[in-house]
């Protein structure tokens, strides 16, 4: 796993869902209860832009069509049957960063 700085000011508790850059792809970075959750920021059901939609009892809500995903895991509402890219976060030295798997790391490591 790399872990690649965002070019952000480190969350201080307050909500706020947006869409940031890390490591080539395009991250929705939400805050929610005083935790901060980085997803990835297209909705798999038909591709719109999560980081416009909000967020209701710890998912993450499409403004489209209202599927939900878990901020933690990114797992879609029972019945969706599917999913977004969750990345674990950091903060070192007041710079947050978020953790990515690239697949030619993970391909790698397979074969170790
Ligand atoms: S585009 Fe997100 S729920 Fe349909």
């Amino acid at each position: 796993m790399k872990w690649v700085a965002i070019d952000e000011p480190v969350p201080t508790g307050e909500a706020f869902i947006k869409k940031v850059k890390a490591g080539g792809k395009s991250i929705c970075l939400v805050g929610y209860e005083g935790e901060v959750y980085a997803l990835g920021s297209s909705c798999p059901h038909a591709g719109f832009d999560l980081s416009k939609g909000w967020c209701k009892e710890g998912k993450l809500i499409c403004p489209i069509h209202r599927f939900g995903y878990d901020l933690h895991t990114g797992k879609g509402n029972p019945g969706q049957n599917d999913y977004i890219e969750h990345y674990p976060i950091k903060v070192k030295d007041n710079v947050l960063y978020v953790g990515m798997e690239y697949f030619w790391d993970k391909l790698k490591q397979a074969f170790r």
